[in-house]
Formats: structure tokens, sequence, C-alpha cells
């Protein structure tokens, strides 16, 4: 298939691209087109051949259910029937923004969609891209992200086209994405409501506005054995970058130290080691790094705005993959805000091989 890919500036909708975009859902096409948190790939909800396609260009298990994307809330009464008062308050302070949240599901949603499941998970997103398309084409739009499954979620046109070219109608390129990870997701079918997914809406800010908010077990360890992961697609070895990542986890200059001799054993047997750090801490490395070709040192952001560290986790384990790391030693980024969902990604890319390291 020839993919037709198209740049949409986000501050000067054109029409041709969008309606193209938009004819192509309408005939129950695949577009993949940016969001405020990742690019998503697009079908029309309400279509369960749309989903098929959907499942197959990703190479995704298809028990693993799809949000569905709105554009104003009328659209939420066409997919539930049961909207908790909860929802309306959370809708009211977050929507449009990167909340997706789960409801009873009503029979005009195929099971297709909903990977069987009676439920349905809803966002309203808020990039004016997304927003613009939904409303282009009329259509709900079922959307994952737009990567190939088990690969880091796309930041940026490129990665869909990297994964996705020639599996799909058209990408709408909208430049780099502003969060860089998925959404928050909260079950609202259950009391109180439950966090499947941690992500750029936090606990907290939740808890602010609807009181009581619970948080799936097992988000931050594997040891869920007790517990089936809520969300489906929680239970699969996500974001894996093709290198062995290890994240270090401990006092700064001792991760730093450990790190340094981890990479001296590997290089010194020929392997190629990528370093993840942050500008508060490259410093530390300096002196104890071997002077090796095989050796790539990349800042992830700044501890001090770790919306920075978000925004470039996807991309930088993207980076490792395209330059052949074979070995990737990570620092820990246990930040008070947005710490759980990055390290949420983390923990899954490092198929959680974590090490602690004691204070000597
Ligand atoms: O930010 C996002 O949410 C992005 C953009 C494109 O909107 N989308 C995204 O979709 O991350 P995806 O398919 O990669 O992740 C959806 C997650 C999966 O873990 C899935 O299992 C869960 O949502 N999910 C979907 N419907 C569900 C349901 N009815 N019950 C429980 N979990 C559900
Ligand atoms: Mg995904």
């Amino acid at each position: 298939m020839n993919t037709i890919i198209q740049t949409i500036d986000k501050t000067n909708l054109t029409k041709e691209n969008l309606k193209l975009a938009a004819g192509i859902l309408q005939n129950g096409g695949l577009v993949a087109f940016p969001t405020e948190t990742v690019y998503g790939l697009g079908g029309d909800g309400l279509r369960a051949e749309a989903a098929q396609k959907i499942y197959a260009a990703k190479g995704r298990p298809s028990d693993n259910p799809l949000i569905i994307h709105i554009a104003s809330l009328d659209s939420l009464s066409l997919l539930t029937s049961a909207i908790p008062e909860k929802a309306k308050i959370l809708a009211e302070k977050f929507w449009p923004g990167p909340l997706t949240m789960i409801f009873e599901k009503d029979a005009r949603v195929p099971f297709g969609t909903t990977g069987g499941l009676n439920t349905v998970a809803v966002r309203m997103p808020s990039h004016p891209v997304a927003l613009a398309l939904i409303r282009e084409s009329g259509v709900l739009i079922a959307a994952p992200s737009a990567n190939t499954s088990g690969r880091p979620s796309p930041t940026k046109a490129s990665h869909v086209i990297e994964d996705l070219d020639g599996k799909i109608d058209m990408i709408l390129d909208g430049g780099a994405v502003g969060i860089g990870l998925e959404s928050t997701i909260l079950d609202l079918t259950q009391e109180p409501p439950m966090i499947l997914r941690p992500g750029y809406i936090t606990k907290e800010m939740l808890e602010d506005v609807i009181g009581t908010v619970t948080v799936d077990k097992g988000l931050l360890s594997k040891d869920s054995s007790c517990q089936k992961p809520k969300a489906p697609g929680m239970k699969y070895r996500h974001y894996a970058p093709k290198g062995e990542l290890t994240i270090y986890e401990g006092n700064p200059e001792i991760v730093a130290s450990s790190i340094a001799a981890q990479t001296k054993k590997e290089t010194a047997a020929g392997k190629t080691v990528g370093i993840i750090t942050t500008e508060e801490t490259k410093s530390l490395y300096s002196s104890l790094l071997p002077d090796s070709g095989l050796l790539t040192l990349k800042v992830i952001g700044s501890q001090k705005d770790p919306s920075s560290i978000a925004r470039s986790l996807y991309g930088l384990l993207r980076d490792f993959d395209a330059s052949g790391t074979q070995v990737i030693l990570s620092e820990c980024f246990f930040q008070a805000y947005l710490g759980q969902a990055i390290m949420n990604r983390l923990l899954k890319a490092a198929g959680y091989r974590i090490i602690h390291l004691e204070d000597s």
C-alpha cells in the first residue's frame, strides 16, 4: 500500500489534507495523526473492520482494546448510556486533554473495538489536528498509539513512518508532540475509580476534583501475579528497545560509578553501550568513563523539569535502536511530578530489570 504522508500546521489547519484524511476514515481506512500525548493510528471506532485493520497494521493482539477519541461531550452519550457524575466533573475539568475514562459500553460500540470487553475507553484529545480530524470526518476515531506493537510509542511522524509506512493509508505530520507519554487511564466503572495507567494527569490532580482514586497494583512492578492488570494492554511487554535496558536506582554518585563500571565491562567485551543521564547528573561521569567509540551518553532532560524527561523518553529509546546499541544503562526518574508515569514506562521497557544500590 502507498502511504500518503502530508504535513499539517496545527496553527494554520488547511482543509485539503484534513478533507483527504477525513474521507479515508469515512471509507473505513486508517490515518495516523498527532495528539498531545503521542501519535495515534485512527480508524472508525464504530466499525469492527476498521479495528481489524488497526490490529493488523500494528501487529497487535486483538484482545487489547482501543481508545475512542471524541471532539464533543455529546458524542460520549453515543458510546455509553451510563455516565457517572464523577465522569462529568472530570470531563469538565480535564477534557479536552490527556485523560481517558472507561465506561460501560453502549451496544453501538462493536466488541471488535473493545477487545471483547463490555466497557469502552473514551478520550477527548486537546491537539488541534486531532480535534479537527474528528470534527471534519464526523467519525468517532478509535486510535491506539501509532507504533508497531511492542515498540516505543511515536512522538514524531518519523517514528510512525519507521513503523507503519506502507501499512496504512495516510500519516498527518503535525510535528513533535507535547507530552510524549500516553494518557492517564481512569476506570469509572468501579468505585472508587481506579487508575489503570499513570500519565500526565496525576492521582493528586484527579483526587482534587473527585476525592479518593485508587491505583491498579502492579503498575510499577511486574509482581502483579496475584492480580491481572485491569487494562489488558498493560500485560504485554511494551515500549521495548532492542538493546538490553537496565535501570540503576540509588544515590546519584553511586549510580554513576556503578553505571561506569558496567560500561567498562561491556565495552571491553566489544559491546555498544548507551547511558541515559540528566542535565544535573551528567558531570558525575566525566572522569569515570572509558574513552571508547562504543559508548554514547544521552541526556534525557532536566530533573527540574520532569516533563522534559517524559517528552524525550520514547524518542531516545528509538535512537538507541536505530544505532543498534546493545546495552542501555539508565538512571532512575522518580521525580515527584510525572515520576510514576515515567517509571511505569521505563520499567516496562527494561522488562523490570532494576538494580537497587545501597549507600555504603
Ligand atoms: O494517549 C493515548 O491514550 C494514546 C493516544 C493516541 O490517544 N493512545 C493510546 O492507546 O495509548 P493504546 O491503544 O496504545 O493504549 C490503550 C490502553 C491499552 O493498555 C488498553 O488495554 C487500555 O487502554 N484500554 C482500552 N480500552 C479499555 C477498557 N475498556 N478497559 C480497560 N483498559 C482499556
Ligand atoms: Mg500503545
